[in-house]
């Protein structure tokens, strides 16, 4: 396809174009949530979650641990069913996006030793024909805002057990420009149902300030282990322990959450799908049109010209942080 063709557009659009998930609390996130600490403990030991993601080297790695226990709509750990299977996460996704058909795809569960606040951000977008696309372009195709029309709609439970200093969960349910909002903890047991790829979302610093991990401290290969009732932050010789109150634990459910069964025909029947070159080709058009250059889409993705232009074009806005509301 040419670089200057008109971006085609899909004959099916599963989600609107703005975020209309709004968010769906659950002051009690799971039946029995001991049974959910066990499987945490026994999960250990932990690799990075840049390290489970095969994230490129930077040394600026931090103390992010993570498992994922489920994916591709498939449990990798059976012990986790009754968490992938959550009643109360099905019924808050059908709520939140107003969808008759939920199907759980992933789950994960991530543990932070202390460690400074991220920046807000989007997840990792989902669309339709792009599941093998590089990962830095999906995060690029989220934030241009070009490929709605191809959106699966996620939503995303995050569910949260942490009682230690900070570790607040930010997010802004009415987009990046408009005030954010915080669940401070303690956190226990609580969870959140929302559009995690439309809402702009971090967790703030964790544990006290003197206490963080420093980007970067730890290498790739540090692992968190669990032993003695305390959780141990292993590396090369090094070993730090963290009380079990120190550690923030926060349990990432997603679950497709589609309007109606037809809606999920067109994600299962793949009849518009997009293509690598058509993602370029989109991109490409709206670079031309705004005067910022075209890509070489006959060149592929991995033409450094083209990488380069995707990502000094398509990144996170600015998101106003001046303001602030506490949800509890
Ligand atoms: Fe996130």
């Amino acid at each position: 396809m040419a670089a200057d063709a008109p971006a085609p557009t899909p004959a099916n659009t599963l989600r609107p174009e703005v975020m209309l998930a709004k968010p769906v609390f659950l002051e009690s996130a799971f039946k029995e949530p001991e049974r959910v600490l066990t499987l945490v403990r026994d999960s250990a030991p932990y690799r990075l979650a840049a390290a489970v993601h095969r994230s490129r080297e930077s040394g600026t790695d931090v103390p992010w641990f993570r498992v994922f226990w489920a994916y591709g709509e498939k449990l990798a750990d059976p012990r986790a069913d009754f968490i992938f299977n959550n009643p109360r996460f099905i019924q808050a996704a059908r709520e939140s996006f107003g969808a008759e058909v939920v199907i759980p795809s992933s789950l994960m569960n991530n543990l932070n030793t202390p460690m400074a606040g991220g920046v807000p951000h989007l997840d990792l977008p989902h669309f339709r024909g792009a599941e093998r696309f590089p990962f830095d372009l999906l995060v690029a195709m989220g934030y241009s805002g070009l490929f709605h029309p191809w959106a699966i709609p996620i939503a995303s439970a995050l569910s949260w057990f942490y009682r230690g200093p900070g570790g607040d969960f930010d997010y802004w349910p009415d987009g990046p420009d408009e005030p954010r909002f915080t669940l401070s903890a303690p956190l226990w047991n609580q969870a959140v149902v929302a559009d995690n790829e439309y809402m702009f979302h971090r967790v703030g610093g964790v544990g006290r300030d003197s206490d963080h991990v420093a980007p970067g401290a730890i290498s790739r290969a540090a692992k968190l282990h669990h032993e003695d009732g305390a959780w141990s932050l292993v590396d090369g010789d090094s070993r730090q322990s963290f009380s079990e109150e120190a550690v923030r634990l926060s349990v990432l459910w997603k679950a497709y959450a589609f309007k109606d069964g037809a809606a999920l025909r067109v994600f299962r029947d793949r009849s518009d799908d997009l293509t690598l070159p058509q993602a370029l080709s989109i991109l490409s058009a709206d670079l031309d049109q705004r005067g910022l250059g075209r890509l070489d889409v006959e060149a592929g993705y991995g033409d450094e010209a083209n990488r380069r232009l995707i990502h000094k074009v398509y990144r996170a806005p600015e998101v106003r942080d001046a303001s602030r509301r506490r949800v509890q």
